[in-house]
C-alpha cells in the first residue's frame, strides 16, 4: 500500500541559481491516512519552505525543487510525484485534494465580500452548486467549524469576526473541497493561548470525522504534542529528529511551551 504521502531526500532551493542557495536540504517523512504529522522548529528553519513544497506554491515564490520526490496518492488511487508534476496537474489538486490554512487569515480573505459570499464561491468553483445551494453549503460548512449560528454569520465581513472565527472561516474554506490532505501553516501562532487550544482540538476532530491527513507547522512542541502522531523537528533545512511525540529527546527534554 502506497502512503498517502511519502516526501523523500527533498530538496529545495531559491533564486537564479537554486542549488548554491538551497535551504532545504533533503528531508523526508510519510503520511497516512487519518495522521498527523507535526513539524516543529525555529523560525527559519525550513517548515514553510517543505510545506509550500508540497503544494508546489513554493514555485511561485521563486523557490525550486531541485531534488527528490513528493509521492502522493491521489482520491482515484494514482500516485503522482508532486515535485515533478505540471502546473496545470497542479492547479487541479491544490484546493481540491490538498488544502492549506495560514497563520494570517486575513490575507486570504477579502474584506470587501461578506464571508458566506467568499465561501459559497469555493462551493461553486469546486463542486459547481448555483445560488442557494452553494449558500446552503456554506452555512453546512461554517456549522461543520462549529461557528455558533451560522446561517446569521453569513453576512458578517472579515473584520467582524475574531482571529479565533476567521480561521473556523479558513479552515471551513480549506475543507469545502474534502481534500485528502491539510496542511496547516502555523495556524494558530496569531492567536492567544486558549483559541489556539480550540482551533487544535477543532482540527484534530475534524481529522478523524474525514480520516484526511493533516501536516501541523508550528514553532511550539508543547502545542502538537498531544494531537501529532509524528513529530519532525527541523533546524536549518534539515530533519534533525524524527518519531513518535514521545520517543523525541527534544521532547521529552524540552520544558513544554518554552521552547524556540
Ligand atoms: N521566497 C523566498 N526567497 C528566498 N529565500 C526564502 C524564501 N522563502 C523562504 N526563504 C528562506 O528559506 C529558509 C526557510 O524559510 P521558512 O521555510 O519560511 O522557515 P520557517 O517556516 O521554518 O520559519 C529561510 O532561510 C528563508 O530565509
Ligand atoms: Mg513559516
Amino acid at each position: 500500500m502506497s502512503h498517502l504521502l511519502s516526501v523523500s531526500d527533498l530538496h529545495v532551493g531559491f533564486g537564479k541559481d537554486p542549488v548554491a542557495n538551497e535551504v532545504v536540504h533533503g528531508i523526508g517523512f510519510t503520511l497516512d491516512p487519518g495522521e498527523t504529522l507535526a513539524i516543529v522548529g525555529e523560525s527559519g528553519s525550513g517548515k514553510s519552505v517543505t510545506a509550500l513544497s508540497v503544494n508546489r506554491l513554493v514555485d511561485f515564490g521563486g523557490g525550486k525543487i531541485t531534488g527528490g520526490r513528493i509521492d502522493f496518492t491521489l482520491g482515484s488511487g494514482a500516485v503522482i510525484d508532486l515535485a515533478a508534476a505540471p502546473e496545470k496537474e497542479l492547479a487541479a489538486i491544490r484546493g481540491r485534494e490538498i488544502g492549506m490554512i495560514f497563520q494570517e487569515p486575513m490575507t486570504s480573505l477579502n474584506p470587501v465580500h461578506a464571508i458566506g459570499e467568499q465561501i459559497a464561491e469555493s462551493f461553486r468553483l469546486h463542486h459547481g452548486l448555483t445560488g442557494k445551494q452553494a449558500m446552503r453549503a456554506a452555512i453546512d460548512a461554517l456549522e461543520r467549524v462549529r461557528i455558533p449560528d451560522a446561517a446569521r454569520r453569513l453576512k458578517y465581513h472579515p473584520h467582524q469576526l475574531s482571529g479565533g472565527m476567521l480561521q473556523r472561516v479558513m479552515i471551513a474554506t480549506a475543507l469545502s473541497c474534502n481534500p485528502r490532505l491539510l496542511i496547516a501553516d502555523e495556524p494558530t501562532t496569531a492567536l492567544d493561548v486558549t483559541v489556539q487550544a480550540q482551533i487544535l482540538a477543532l482540527l484534530s476532530e475534524l481529522k478523524r470525522e474525514s480520516e484526511m491527513g493533516l501536516v501541523f507547522i508550528t514553532h511550539d512542541i508543547g502545542l502538537v504534542a498531544g494531537i501529532a502522531d509524528k513529530v519532525m523537528v527541523m533546524q536549518n533545512g534539515k530533519a534533525v529528529e524524527q518519531g513518535r511525540p514521545m520517543r523525541c529527546s527534544m521532547i521529552r527534554s524540552i520544558p513544554i511551551r518554552s521552547i524556540f
